[in-house]
């Protein structure tokens, strides 16, 4: 069997290793700084630079004294003059930004050329940072933006894009980024690569990996599986494929202990870079690490994940029934009573999800996917673009989803629980009118349907909203809503 290994080369690793250590200077900074005032300070002209100074500043106080000593008027000036030289200045200078960055395979360090040590002002290890992202204007160029580095403390420590200058210090920096810290660059601003001029076919970047998925023809030339085909060393045995989509297919699959499961398949590119087929792997893993943390009898249950042959498969719960979208296209219209039904049990969801820490957002919260089994339960399937979201942040995101129930901020790339609180909105519409909803538009099935009640209606509307600060916030008050309805 062919397992797939992480570490297998595929011929193309053929990146010259980094030296040891990467130092990026701030502008208007230079490498040499650091190493200059190193030297410095290991001997003792670094003492003697700072007596030196001080002498310096007690003379230039001292002359200040003298002149205005005889304007008696100014005489508290010249206290404040003094007092500014002596103290706020050192202070300033301390507070002041950061001057050189230091990456190794053990972390990154912030420097401060001219303070009185060479060790880092600030060293985070690799296993306390959580993410590298750009935080820019997106009106204004990208380079007047910040690289944030975020701690799992939740600490962000910002360094201004346009102080890391030269190309060269990009490539060495992004290079540092995708070999050591282990955490993936893909939050990176894709836009930073244009700014940056860094070539975006270089296999080590995030973006070949994203190129290579969006890429159609590729997709429609992999063979799904065939049925009876035995996989994960005989433990289940291919029924039939029961869906194709993006990423791979999903099949119902029989388990040796004779149950029915489904398998969803992650096709792995595998002409790439291995740093890139980690990425493939990671985002995989992350959809099951999501799935693992979520027990709720409305969300698709994940029995088991694996590898083998360049594929990656999450073995889920198998649902009998049909989707959301399915279930509306043949029996449109459904009854008000049985949308009362569904609505709440939805909501019940996304409470849950909502409560979590951090909350989920599912990202794509549409009536395909959404099962309804035959006796009349739901079930949330496809966690592919959910995320965990910092409650305090307004989220951000790639652009993924379907449009029609995407709310307005996540065309902007941003995302959260208010988002499929929209999705909600959306979907509730499609199950009244069994009309797809029109993209980033209030809806008002009360308008399609005659039998609509004022209550749904309302939850509709409110649901979907277009500015997030008008949208219902709470799916409690839906909820209490809901059941006054029944
Ligand atoms: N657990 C499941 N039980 C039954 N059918 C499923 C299950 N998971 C997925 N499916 C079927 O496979 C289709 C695609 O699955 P989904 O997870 O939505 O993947 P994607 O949309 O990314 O292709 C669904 O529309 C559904 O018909
Ligand atoms: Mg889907």
């Amino acid at each position: 069997m062919n397992r797939f290994n992480p570490e297998e080369s595929n011929g193309r690793d053929n990146v010259v290793p980094l030296n040891k250590e990467t130092v990026i200077a701030l502008w208007p900074y230079s490498k040499n700084d650091l190493e200059v005032d190193k030297e410095a300070h290991a001997t003792e002209r670094g003492k003697i630079k700072g007596l030196v100074e001080l002498f310096v500043n007690c003379w230039f106080l001292f002359i200040l004294v003298l002149l205005f000593n005889h304007f008696e008027f100014i005489n508290l000036l010249s206290y404040v003059g003094g007092v500014v030289v002596l103290i706020v200045l050192p202070l300033f200078s301390l507070l002041r930004g950061f001057t050189h960055i230091k990456l190794n395979r053990n972390g990154i360090g912030f420097y401060q050329y001219d303070t009185s040590t060479d060790t880092a002002r600030k060293s985070i290890p690799w296993s306390f940072v959580q993410e590298f992202y750009v935080n820019a204007n997106p009106k204004r160029d990208v380079l007047a933006g910040y690289l944030c580095v975020k701690e799992k403390t939740g600490t962000v420590h910002k360094i201004k894009l346009r102080q890391i200058g030269e190309r060269e210090q990009w490539h060495d920096l992004i290079r540092a980024i995708d070999e050591w810290s282990g955490v993936s660059s893909s939050k990176l601003d894709p836009h930073l690569f244009d700014a940056t001029e860094i070539d975006k076919n270089s296999p080590s970047y995030t973006m070949l990996w994203l190129e290579a998925l969006s890429a159609p023809p590729e997709r429609a030339r992999l063979n799904p599986l065939t049925p009876d085909v035995r996989i994960c060393d005989g433990k289940y045995t291919l029924v039939r494929q029961i869906g194709a989509g993006g990423q791979g297919s999903a099949y119902l699959a029989r388990s040796t202990d004779g149950t029915q499961v489904v398998l969803k398949e992650y096709i792995l590119p595998i002409y790439v870079d291995i740093k890139v087929r980690k990425q493939a792997i990671e985002r995989f893993q992350h959809e099951a690490e999501i799935l693992r943390g979520l027990k709720h009898e409305s969300v698709v249950r994940l029995i088991h994940h694996f590898i083998e042959d360049h594929r990656a498969y999450l073995v889920l719960e198998y649902v009998d029934g049909e989707t959301l979208q399915s279930l509306v296209e043949k029996k449109t219209p459904i009854p008000m009573t049985e949308i009362v039904e569904y609505a709440l049990l939805l909501c019940d969801v996304l409470l849950y999800l909502q409560a979590k820490q951090p909350p989920v957002v599912h990202g794509d919260f549409t009536p395909d996917n959404i099962m309804v089994t035959k006796d009349g339960r739901v079930k949330l399937i496809d966690f592919m673009v959910a995320c965990e979201v910092d409650p305090e942040s307004k989220g951000n995101s790639s652009l993924a989803g379907k449009p029609s129930y995407m709310a307005p901020e996540q065309f902007r790339g941003c995302r959260s629980v208010q988002s499929d609180i929209y999705a909600f909105g959306a979907t509730l519409y499609f199950l009244i009118t069994g009309k797809e909803p029109e993209p980033i538009t209030q809806l008002h099935p009360i308008l399609d349907r005659e039998d609509c009640t004022v209550v749904l209606e309302e939850i509709v509307a409110g649901c979907t909203e277009q500015a997030m600060e008008m949208r219902v916030v709470c799916m409690e008050d839906v909820l209490k809503k809901l059941h006054t309805e029944r």
